[in-house]
């Protein structure tokens, strides 16, 4: 006996084999490139022929679209959200004595946030996340507020805002609230855009973000006109008024002007695939409503971005290897928790039993532009019928 499988007579009264299910990727981001590729690839060919690298027409014109798309006055455009948030960073801690400059900020996010805090010359302080919706809680950033807090850092985790006026509201006017929105292009809160909703904010345009250069990149947005002349000179080795005339000692961090042609095509239909992420997590959310899959919980008068659907699940790896060997792609993000890496071990973090029970908990699924409604039917009936 063979494995073929049988045929099927359709309404048109022709033969065909049942389409097999096929494996579901986690992301995909070449499902898009038909609305955006043909014109990145002149945009990228023209910036070739104008011989403009660098500090050209095209970052000026994105930093213009990307202020007002997120309804913000400054965007400095830089080679990535590490460096955004180092800049940003520096700019604050500078001007703190060596031992007030204390960051809180959380444990569950990607090592970025932390290190930047690092390399500016802060001191890392590790706080506890909410357990529904993965997001900075403002309870453990009370209990962590010292003389010494200079700044916190509240990550909008998956592209879900966290709790920003709750963390405003409990903090001294001398701290600075500044947003990891790395992940969270047009999420919203309060009828705001994430980016407008603290002191400065700073995005990510990695490869697999929602909006991606084909690259590196970054963006810092603010309503600070002295914080973003701060870090645009720091970006540029400190320079302000004139070449090789330096105030600060700054580093390389320009975005190119290839990075920033691409993304130019791309800002157009951000929109429509957030929109689309959006809907797809709607669908997910009712599906998985009353079982033991336990969607990241977005707060009331907020909007996620969905950059990553995460749910939480107490026998995660039993549901991963199900989902793997149905072909359905997924992810664990993140891991190990950052209080419990060697790397800040010497900063004696204190425990964050919230953030290490997601660890082993939270699995992401796909939810991406361009994932088709049948891949979105296997991939529920998938984790519905894991055990
Ligand atoms: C929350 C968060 N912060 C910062 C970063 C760093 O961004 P980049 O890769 O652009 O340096 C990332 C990237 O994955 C991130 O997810």
């Amino acid at each position: 006996m063979t494995n073929r499988p049988a045929t099927v007579p359709t309404a048109a009264g022709v033969t065909t084999t049942p389409r097999a299910a096929s494996p579901v990727p986690l992301m995909d981001p070449a499902r898009t490139y038909p609305l955006w590729g043909p014109g990145a690839e002149q945009a990228v060919l023209d910036v070739l022929r104008s011989h403009h690298y660098v500090k050209g027409p095209c970052v000026a014109a994105f930093e213009e679209g990307f202020a007002a798309a997120t309804g913000t006055t400054h965007a400095v455009a830089v080679d990535s959200c590490t460096d955004a948030l180092y800049l940003v960073l520096r700019a604050v801690l500078d001007a703190r004595a060596p031992d007030q400059r204390e960051v809180i900020l959380p444990s569950f996010t990607f090592v970025a946030t932390a290190g930047a805090v690092v390399n500016a010359g802060g001191r890392p302080v590790f706080a506890d996340v909410d357990p529904e919706t993965f997001n900075l809680d403002p309870r453990a950033v009370a209990a962590r507020l010292s003389p010494s807090t200079a700044a916190v850092v509240p990550v909008h985790i998956f592209g879900a805002p966290a709790d920003v006026p709750a963390l405003r509201a409990l903090l001294p006017e001398n701290v600075f609230l500044l947003e990891d929105a790395a992940q969270a292009i047009e999420a919203t809160q309060g009828g705001r855009k994430a980016g407008a909703l603290a002191d400065a904010a700073t995005f990510s345009f990695y490869p697999s973000k929602n909006l991606a250069a084909a690259g590196d990149g970054g963006v810092v947005t603010t309503e600070d006109a002295a914080l973003a002349a701060k870090v645009r000179a720091l970006r540029d080795h400190g320079q302000t008024r004139k070449m090789y005339d330096h105030e600060d000692i700054g580093t390389n961090s320009r975005m190119d002007e290839i990075q920033a042609a691409v993304l130019l095509q791309k800002m157009p239909h951000i929109g429509a695939w957030t929109a689309q992420r959006r809907a797809i997590a709607a669908r997910y959310d009712a599906a998985f409503a009353g079982t033991k899959i336990r969607p990241q919980r977005v707060l009331a008068g907020s909007d996620s971005a969905w950059h990553l659907y995460t749910v939480r699940v107490a026998d995660r790896d039993r549901l991963r290897e199900h989902l793997v060997a149905q072909g359905i792609g997924c992810g664990i993000y993140y891991p190990h928790p950052l209080h419990q890496q060697a790397c800040f071990g010497r900063f004696a973090p204190d425990a964050c039993p919230e953030t290490d029970r997601l660890a082993t908990e939270v699995l992401s699924l796909p939810c991406f532009p361009g994932l088709r409604e049948d891949e979105q039917a296997q991939v529920i009936a998938a984790v519905l019928a894991s055990k």
